[in-house]
């Protein structure tokens, strides 16, 4: 029998992943750029042992059979021929954020899963190994392996799509203040999501233009030039839902409060405050400024019709090995 305990955190995209050119192996059609979530985690003990007759997952205390867990035993069959073992595993996780409503619970599972699975099965993967490993799982999850501030590389094949840090967690004190405007679960998960955005007419021209927002944002980022980030941020943000409402079928993941939230940003941001959204699929909306505005952002927000709470997280680091 052999264990292990890792954990990884959640991680927000300022420039968008949405659309794959190859769905099994989750190769991007573009880039992204993402900052991992201080304190927003997923914990995943994977246990593989010679007599386990099948892969079982438990989430919190509640046991998951059927698609989740299918996805789970997917996963590991990547692992287990990697170590030269056919072992099955027990999986125990747990996130300590509502799963399901915009704030990347596959990322940081799939991350959390690709760290422990291999580590309990005796590799010693390179932080790119991991990203790409992760990447099988849910593409995001290949973010939330390096620290800090990561590029996911499209590339051509499974060798060279893997994501990478560009600056460290120090570099830039921003603060993901997260309105939680509902925690259900969405009705349209990403991987189904993902195959729908060619059907939009939009995804053509959104990918086409991804190179010029990476750079953008990337070098706003490396300045820490906030009015620069925050323009690129949100048109990319629009641009990945206009593409959602416009496949077929059509994805609306935004509500009456998630608009007011953003309407409320921007009016703050042309009042003079640093301050700007981004939204992932799902209706609650990432609210993103500079530490020192962090507390006056996050009052404003509560005070706003539909907030049911906000959700503070600083700049993360790494998945690691926990004991
Ligand atoms: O990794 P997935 O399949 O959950 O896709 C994530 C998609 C978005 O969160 C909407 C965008 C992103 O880049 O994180």
């Amino acid at each position: 029998m052999t264990t292990a305990t890792a954990q990884a955190f959640a991680n927000i995209a300022f420039i968008k992943y949405w659309g794959n050119r190859d769905n099994t192996l989750r190769l991007p059609s573009n880039g992204s750029i993402s900052m991992n979530l201080d304190g927003l985690f997923a914990r995943t003990t994977v246990t593989f042992s010679a007599s386990f007759g099948t892969d079982s997952l438990r989430i919190g205390p509640r046991p998951v059979t059927g698609p989740g867990l299918e996805r789970v035993s997917h996963f590991l069959d990547l692992v287990r021929p990697l170590a030269g073992m056919n072992w099955r595993a027990e999986v125990v996780s747990e996130n300590n954020f509502p799963s399901g409503a915009g704030i990347a619970s596959s990322a940081a599972a799939f991350a959390a899963l690709a760290l422990a699975a291999s580590s309990a099965a005796g590799l010693d993967l390179s932080e790119a190994e991991l990203s790409r490993l992760a990447r099988r799982g849910s593409g995001s999850a290949s973010r939330s392996i390096p620290g800090g501030f990561v590029v996911w590389q499209e590339g051509e094949t499974d060798q060279d799509s893997y994501a990478f840090s560009i600056a460290p967690p120090e570099h830039w004190d921003l603060v993901d203040c997260v309105a939680i405007v509902s925690t259900g679960h969405k009705k349209t998960g990403s991987t189904e999501g993902h195959a729908l955005a060619p059907t939009s007419p939009l995804q053509a021209a959104r990918v086409a233009d991804a190179p010029r927002r990476l750079d953008l944002c990337r070098r706003a980022i490396l300045e820490r030039d906030f009015e620069s980030f925050a323009t690129i941020v949100e048109l990319d943000s629009d641009m990945m839902h206009a593409v959602m409402m416009t496949s077929a079928p059509g994805l609306f993941y935004w509500q009456p409060a998630s608009i007011r939230v953003m309407e409320a940003v921007r009016e703050w941001r042309a009042g003079g405050l640093p301050v700007c959204y981004t939204v992932d699929a799902g209706p609650n909306i990432h609210v993103i400024c500079p530490r020192e505005q962090a507390k006056s952002v996050e009052r404003r927000v509560r005070k706003l019709t539909g907030v049911q709470d906000v959700l503070m997280a600083g700049v993360g680091g790494p998945a690691r090995i926990v004991s």
